[in-house]
């Protein structure tokens, strides 16, 4: 890895590194890498993938930019200082760990929020950001049909904060409130960190708690909920084997859903026949397989809920959101 800049270094004996030369460095290394041409380096056992996005997000983020096309252009031309220099080497040589860019650079951008990212707390993903926009238009339209704002939500699994701090910042009224719980307590804590940060503590309200084990405490601290949300982990156990190598670095309880994928999923079901308000709705971001499985779940078990609909993604995998509501029920 460090054979470029030695190179470099001879040639020009300064030891000035301009930035396209040392984001070409990065690039060519990765790919060499990736070809097998080029041993990573001793700790990495692995080579990482998507050399040229990984490095853009890493040497902007040096410069304290979000892309580089962010980077003033004279400022591509100029020379990084030693401290730059380092830091550009040092985040290149965790992502060489197959440490996924995002907590290398310890920072994600979810809509159009900038989140603090830690590991092994699940990493935002853009199908959520629909997901989000789907429950942002039904909160406003039920907003404005019943003539108020005073609407509580409940998120299940924060993660970072993505969903439960995107709802606060879309709808800014003070009366509407989110509960946001999580089985993890470092999950719990980034969306505190997160929500302090983004100015949005207030109407949020965080809690360590597991869907599966704590259903009498989620319910007499969240209950009633006009909507639940949630991007549950929904992943077949059976799948969990043929991830990539950089999202097996998140946490586990955070991607696998059980044998059938359902493992959360129906606790949340359960929960929400006895804590959604009349006008309730429930949306969860669900595998392809599972939107027909929910709705024969509903029908059988849930009397109180009545199935609305699924809407695909904009990748059109089928894997976008269930839409439940209890319209007959609390
Ligand atoms: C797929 S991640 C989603 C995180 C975040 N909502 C997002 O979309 O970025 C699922 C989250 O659910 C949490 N979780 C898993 N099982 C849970 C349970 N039984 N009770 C509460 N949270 C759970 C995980 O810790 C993880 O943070």
């Amino acid at each position: 890895m460090w054979g470029y800049i030695y190179i470099y270094k001879k040639k020009k004996k300064h030891f000035v590194v301009p930035l396209l030369v040392v984001f070409q460095s990065v690039v060519r290394l990765w790919s060499s890498a990736a070809e097998g041409t080029v041993a990573p380096p001793a700790d990495c056992s692995i080579t990482a993938e998507q050399p040229v996005l990984s490095s853009q997000y890493i040497i902007s983020n040096v410069l304290g930019e979000k892309t580089l096309e962010c980077v003033q252009r004279k400022r591509l031309r100029d020379t990084l200082t030693d401290r730059e220099r380092e830091r550009v080497w040092e985040l290149c040589s965790k992502r060489l760990t197959r440490m996924p860019v995002q907590y290398v650079i310890e920072e994600w951008d979810f809509r159009d929020l900038t989140l603090k990212m830690k590991p092994p707390v699940f990493i935002p993903r853009p199908e959520t950001e629909e997901l989000v926009s789907l429950v942002l238009e039904d909160l406003r339209s039920i907003q404005e049909e019943s003539h108020t704002t005073d609407l509580r939500c409940l998120e299940v699994g924060c993660g970072s904060g993505a969903i439960s701090l995107s709802l606060l910042h879309g709808i800014p009224q003070v009366c509407t409130q989110v509960f946001a719980l999580d089985q993890s307590q470092t999950a719990v804590c980034l969306t505190m960190e997160n929500a302090n940060r983004l100015g949005l503590q207030d109407r949020l309200d965080v809690h360590h708690l597991d869907v599966i084990k704590d259903a009498d405490a989620i319910l007499s601290k969240c209950d009633p909920a006009d909507f639940l949300v949630s991007n549950p982990p929904y992943l077949l156990s059976q799948d969990m084997e043929t991830l990539q190598t950089e999202i097996l670095r998140l946490d586990h309880s955070a991607l696998d859903g059980g044998l059938n994928g359902l493992s959360v999923i129906r606790p949340i079901l359960a929960l929400s026949s006895k804590l959604l308000t009349q006008r309730g709705r429930v949306y969860l971001e669900v595998a392809p397989c599972h939107p027909p499985i929910i709705q024969q779940l509903i029908e059988e078990t849930r009397p109180g809920l009545l199935y609305l609909e699924t809407r695909c993604d904009l990748t059109n995998r089928s894997s976008s959101s269930v839409n439940v509501t209890c319209p007959l029920f609390c």
